[in-house]
């Protein structure tokens, strides 16, 4: 009995730290002239990911692979976990995804909002939305800024 409850205690603890990486691995797509992606991988890394960077010409491959819809594109395209994220997305959202692990491809930031992570301009910040996106490639929005 006593080796059982050892073994259930030791089998949550696997369990909670393969549900709770250290350190998440990301890869990133981007061109690379693309100084703001650059930026945007400074603040994963400062929020505890591990990045690996590709660089290259063909970043719509990519969005085009990973589901990103039509008009909702950015300048890099991301993979963590099987999901997409695409442009400027708060690490906030993305340990969020990683941990509720919805049925869904993954999280967009649309365009380059002024104030995002990566894209800081002095004080000024523009609202925005991050949007996940649902299996059929339909969006809700999972978060505002
Ligand atoms: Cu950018
Ligand atoms: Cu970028």
């Amino acid at each position: 009995m006593k080796n059982l409850v050892a073994s259930l205690l030791i089998g949550s603890l696997a369990q909670a730290s393969w549900a709770a990486p250290a350190s998440p691995v990301i890869d990133i797509y981007k061109s690379p002239t693309c100084g703001c992606c650059n930026k945007w991988i400074d603040h994963l890394k400062a929020n505890g990911f591990t990045v690996t960077s590709h660089d290259t010409d063909n970043v719509a491959q990519h969005k085009y692979r990973l589901g990103v819809p039509p008009g909702y594109g950015s300048c890099h395209t991301a993979e963590v976990g099987g999901y997409v994220i695409e442009g400027h997305v708060p690490t906030r959202e993305i340990k969020r995804l990683l941990k509720e692990k919805p049925r869904a491809r993954g999280l967009v930031v649309p365009g380059m909002p002024i104030g995002s992570p990566g894209m800081e301009t002095g004080d000024h910040k523009d609202p925005y939305d991050v949007f996940l996106v649902n299996r059929n490639g339909s969006t809700r929005t999972y978060a505002k800024y």
